[in-house]
């Protein structure tokens, strides 16, 4: 068995104890090295090119990992009009911002068209609101790229069983509706689905969605999506995305693409994941440790609401059993689910798992949960959302966000 935060020194200057003890449990960190490592990684992914990495912040949209993404020189893509406002305290400017929503109103469409921000249509029926609404204005479209794939039927994002984007079948109909309403479609972008190792599918839809841009001709930007997985089973060796080979069969395809050609749009890419899902883990303090029918459980304060993950995919995240600030590891191993304190029997964050034998009152550090962990927390059974700590690049630490207050829950109410 092995350490993952011991070999990284994830808690800097500190231990997983001590930041428990000034912060309060459960309590997500974020290594900054790691993170600006990911970055630096998905900002090289495409070199001899125009081209821009932007942080698909619905992954993780903590205000301090923005203005670090912006220092490394990301962009961002945003999904809704929150995420818009948090980007632009995070000090983005407009053109680095790219509105990719889904089924929004018309206001919506004006919040970005507003402040400068492009967005792009996902239907045509949406085109057709844009055109009413702003005509002879300028937008992008999401292609469906044929293919798709993700780590659960529930994050697949192209091919023949989603909602999202316009049909190759359908583009004679954009070409329609823009030229009634004097539109100006500047950008495409597609997005095949999450978690995915395989560089088949991504490399497949690029192709695809090359052929695609040729029917247009005002096209700024082609923005290929994220969806780059990374090592859930790292403890296991899980091997990593391949990105060097990637970039590689990449590079290739785009100069095919880009010979003979005068101009070449800039091409974008949207990870989320990839950028901070290692830079993140969740600490919980075990508070019980039974025996139902024989299957042994670790009660911890981690609810579903704080990491729905697992219940909700089935995902996996590897588990530390942290002990005095130690990771507690060695050959002796027990099989436990490690559960949190919802009112639910699906409230699991790790089922069935060879652990070291845990105790009450040790921590539990569940890996990998930097991105969807903190942005798809919930106050469910009115429970508080978690504080986030960031460990820095000298090894400190800060707090990045606070815990929840009970007042927080109340002031929503006015009777
Ligand atoms: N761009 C678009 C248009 C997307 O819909 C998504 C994610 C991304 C980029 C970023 O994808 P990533 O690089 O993170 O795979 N909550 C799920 C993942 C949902 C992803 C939805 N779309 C999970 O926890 O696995």
């Amino acid at each position: 068995m092995r350490s993952f935060t011991e070999e990284t020194g994830f808690f800097g200057n500190s231990d997983a104890e001590q930041l428990v003890r000034e912060y309060g449990s459960p309590l997500y960190v974020y290594n900054e090295n790691i993170l600006r490592e990911r970055m630096r990684e998905m900002e090289g992914l495409i070199e001899n090119f125009p081209f821009t990495a932007n942080y698909s912040i619905k992954a993780n949209s903590n205000l301090e990992i923005l203005k670090i993404a912006l220092e490394m020189g990301l962009n961002a893509d945003a999904m809704s009009p929150g995420e818009i406002l948090l980007l632009q305290k995070a000090g983005y400017p407009a053109e680095k911002i790219f509105f990719i929503p889904n089924n929004v109103s018309p206001d919506e469409m004006r919040f970005a068209v507003e402040r400068g921000i492009i967005l792009s249509i996902d239907s045509l029926s949406q085109l057709e609101t844009f055109g009413k609404h702003f005509p002879g204005g300028k937008c992008a479209v999401r292609l469906n790229p044929g293919v798709g794939a993700g780590h659960n039927e529930k994050v697949v994002t192209a091919g023949k069983k989603t909602k999202f984007g316009i049909a190759e079948a359908d583009l004679p109909q954009i070409f329609e509706i823009a030229k009634r309403y004097g539109l100006h479609i500047v950008g495409i972008n597609q997005h095949v689905g999450s978690q995915i190792l395989d560089t088949t599918p991504i490399l497949e839809a690029v192709k695809n969605f090359l052929r695609l841009s040729e029917s247009f001709d005002e096209l700024e930007f082609i923005d290929f999506g994220g969806g780059f997985g990374i090592p859930y089973h790292k403890l296991n060796d899980e091997a990593r995305f391949p990105l060097e080979e990637y970039k590689k069969e990449l590079a290739k395809v785009l100069s095919d693409y880009a010979a003979g050609k005068k101009n070449v749009p800039l091409f974008k890419t949207e990870p989320g994941r990839y950028i901070c899902a290692e830079g993140g883990v969740l600490l919980g303090r075990v508070h019980a440790v039974k025996t139902n029918s024989g299957k042994k459980y670790a009660g911890t304060d981690i609810g579903m609401n704080d990491l729905i993950r697992p219940e909700l995919y089935d995902s996996w995240h590897d588990i530390e059993v942290i002990r005095n600030g130690k990771a507690v590891y060695g050959t002796e191993t027990e099989e436990i689910s490690v559960v949190g304190n919802i009112c639910e029997s699906g409230d699991i964050v790790a089922k069935e798992r060879n652990l070291p034998k845990v105790e009450e009152g040790d921590i539990v550090c569940v890996l990998d949960a930097g991105a969807y962990g903190y942005s798809m927390s919930s106050n469910y059974n009115m429970r508080l959302r978690p504080a986030e700590v960031l460990v820095r690049a000298d090894g400190s630490h800060c707090l990045i966000r606070r815990r929840d207050t009970y007042e927080d829950l109340l002031d929503r109410f006015w009777a």
